[in-house]
């Protein structure tokens, strides 16, 4: 949601009625939530465990708001695939445009080594698009989220490796 926040800023400044859903796993895990506040109209702050806020994920105010026919200009998602893939499935039946950012591993950012593509399904085609130079933020009606999740673990071993290199470093101890 950090990066959420200075879009959300921006529209309020400009007089755009600004409603927020911001979700963390629990309480210890909230940041920003003064500032989210100060930015909008109407925030809803969601805790998986319920710690904090709304117990839930970020769909279900989501889901309420269209449900109570709500509308709205547009909706702006940002976050983890997962909830960007279920955050456009209940923007999908209300037609709102929904923008996601996608954040897939990038590796040159010229759109040469193909290591952030993700497929888009547009009138019915797939079409290739690169999150670096293309993107990042996407239409999410068009983005494949099974793909991308599916490319996200690819380098999962080498992550992990790496992850442990780290830690394993940190864990030596320094002869004087
Ligand atoms: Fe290489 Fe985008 S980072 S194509």
């Amino acid at each position: 949601c950090a990066i959420a926040l200075p879009v959300a800023k921006k529209l309020h400044d400009l007089g755009c009625k600004v409603t927020s859903v911001i979700g963390f796993r629990n309480k210890d895990l909230v940041i920003l939530e003064d500032e989210f506040r100060a930015a909008s109209d109407e925030l809803h702050l969601m805790t998986d465990d319920g710690s904090h806020g709304e117990q839930g994920n970020v769909c279900a105010p989501m889901r309420r708001m269209f449900e109570a026919g709500r509308k709205f200009d547009k909706i702006i998602v940002i976050g983890p695939l997962i909830m960007m893939k279920f955050a456009v499935v209940e923007a999908r039946p209300t037609g709102i445009p929904c923008v996601v950012s996608m954040n897939p591993i990038m590796i040159d950012g010229t759109g040469m080594c193909g290591g952030c593509r993700l497929i888009l399904n547009r009138d019915g085609k797939k079409i290739t698009s690169f999150a670096c130079v293309d993107g990042p933020d996407f239409d999410g009606h068009e983005v494949d989220f099974d793909e991308a999740m599916d490319r996200g673990t690819m380098y999962r071993d080498f992550e992990r490796h790496s992850y442990e290199e780290t830690c394993n470093l940190l864990n030596k101890s320094v002869e004087a």
